[in-house]
Parts: C-alpha cells; sequence; structure tokens
C-alpha cells in the first residue's frame, strides 16, 4: 500500500495470509455517558484494506468513539456501519461477529492467566474463529514470536510491550476484517512502541481495516493513510498523513512544533 513509510522492526513479521478487509464508517455519531454528552459529530471512514488514524487531546472522545464502535457505549445520535451492515445499536457480541477486533485502551488482560489462555479467548466469540484457531494462533506467535517463548506465563507477569502485544494478538484470533486500536504506543518505550506500529503494519499490509487511535501523532500520522483530528467531540480535520504532518495547526497543538 502506498502512503506507509518503512520503519524497521525485529517483530512485526507478515504471516503471508490474506484477509478481506471490510469499510467502517461512522456518520455524525453523538454519545455520551448518562446525561453528558461527549462526542458531537464524530464522522470518520476507513474503507477496506485501509490504515486510519484518529488523533486528539486528552478527553477528546477517541477511546469513546471506539467504545461506541464496539457496541460498549450507545450512539444516541448518527449510525455506524461494518462492511455495509448498519451496528449502530448491535452488541458487542454482534459487532465482534461481524468482524470487529478492538485492543482497548490499557489491554484489558486477564493477569492470572495465561498468555496462550488470553489469546484463547479472542477466538471464543466466534465459530470461524474457533475452527481456525490453532492456525491463527500460528499466525500471531509469527507476528509477535515473543509470545510463543512466553506461551504459559502469566500475562500479569508481562512487561508492558509484551501485554500489548497480547492484547493485539487476542484481537488477531477473532479473524477481524477491522482492527480498531486504542492507544497501543501508551507507556512503552520508543522501540516496543515501533515494534507493536510494525505489527499493525503488516496486519494491515495483509488487508485488514485499521482504525488507530493514538496520542503518539508523530509515529502514526507516519504510518496511516488518512488521518482525523477530534477536538472537543467533533472531527475537525481529515487528510493524508503527510498532509496533517505539515499542517502548522497539527504542528502547534500535537507535535510542539
Ligand atoms: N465511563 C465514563 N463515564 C463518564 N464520563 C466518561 C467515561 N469515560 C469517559 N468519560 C468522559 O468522556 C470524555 C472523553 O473521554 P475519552 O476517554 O473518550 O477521551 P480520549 O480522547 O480517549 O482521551 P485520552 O487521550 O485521555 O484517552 C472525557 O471528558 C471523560 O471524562
Ligand atoms: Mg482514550
Amino acid at each position: 500500500m502506498t502512503g506507509l513509510r518503512e520503519i524497521s522492526a525485529p517483530e512485526g513479521r507478515s504471516t503471508g495470509q490474506r484477509r478481506a478487509g471490510q469499510e467502517l464508517v461512522i456518520e455524525h455519531l453523538a454519545a455520551g455517558y448518562g446525561k453528558v454528552q461527549v462526542l458531537w459529530d464524530v464522522s470518520v471512514r476507513v474503507g477496506p484494506g485501509e490504515f486510519v488514524a484518529m488523533i486528539g487531546a486528552n478527553g477528546a472522545g477517541k477511546t469513546t468513539t471506539l467504545r461506541a464502535v464496539s457496541g460498549v457505549v450507545r450512539a444516541s445520535g448518527g449510525r455506524i456501519g461494518l462492511g455495509g451492515q448498519d451496528i449502530t445499536r448491535a452488541t458487542p457480541s454482534q459487532v465482534v461477529a461481524l468482524g470487529l477486533g478492538h485492543v482497548p485502551e490499557g489491554r484489558e488482560l486477564f493477569p492470572l492467566m495465561t498468555v496462550r489462555e488470553n489469546l484463547d479467548l479472542g477466538a471464543a466469540m466466534r465459530a470461524e474463529a474457533r475452527a481456525a484457531q490453532q492456525q491463527t494462533l500460528e499466525q500471531v506467535y509469527t507476528l509477535f514470536p515473543r509470545l510463543k517463548e512466553r506461551a504459559g506465563q502469566l500475562a500479569g507477569t508481562l512487561s508492558g510491550g509484551e501485554q500489548q502485544m497480547v492484547a493485539v494478538g487476542r484481537a488477531l484470533m477473532g479473524l477481524p476484517s477491522v482492527l480498531v486500536v486504542d492507544e497501543p504506543s501508551l507507556g512503552l518505550s520508543p522501540l516496543m512502541t515501533q515494534t507493536v506500529f510494525e505489527a499493525l503494519k503488516a496486519v494491515n499490509a495483509e488487508g485488514v481495516s485499521v482504525l488507530l487511535v493514538e496520542q503518539n501523532v508523530g509515529l502514526s500520522l507516519r504510518l496511516a493513510h488518512r488521518a482525523y483530528v477530534l477536538e472537543n467531540g467533533q472531527v475537525v480535520k481529515e487528510g493524508t498523513g503527510e498532509a496533517l504532518l505539515a499542517d502548522p495547526g497539527v504542528r502547534a497543538a500535537y507535535l510542539a512544533l
């Protein structure tokens, strides 16, 4: 795919697998928590096989947007479509069954379960994922060789970067056609961040559509085909990663340049 700059890292090897990416469309999304409205007007499109980033300051509503896509937060307005199906009112399990993989903020692993058990949970909710479980596991181990070495280790005893690999691997075990990833670089060293980003790039190169939410603005804009800027629950800018990297407003607000 064009627009993806090369970054090198020891892990994140392509598994050679082709997957059919689907389109994710968010149109004029409004949502909140109880009486507090957080999202006012969020429109984002991720085309099949596209790598899209969403950037924004703390509290802008990035996580809430991904939670609405996953059916964890109810939309109070607007529409969300996945692969042509309306998922605005779908439950989390229905959304997973339709091919969405969510790598949540903070990873949300089960610390007292092993790496392997955490990964297996990612396949549990879809019949086709269970049928392909062993094969997919091998692909996840190809992407993250470290996880094969640590398969029997309790997830809570892994380093932060390794835990992030498990969180990405768990989502991949569900055979997603669209992967949404919430701040994977949080708390990771620059090298480990690169490793995880390299893996996301490899997954995208296999065909999976990716929506990446990040505060590591420089790296995500270099990686993404296109990006959106979210401020106070509204999309205020969109463009190619390259164009936004050159945008004076983006540079001043998010890159301190
Ligand atoms: N469960 C909740 N209940 C009430 N308010 C919430 C809840 N989760 C988030 N909020 C509020 O919604 C707003 C948007 O939060 P959100 O987590 O979507 O932001 P974000 O862009 O992901 O921020 P960050 O970069 O810090 O992760 C914030 O003002 C936050 O306090
Ligand atoms: Mg967040």
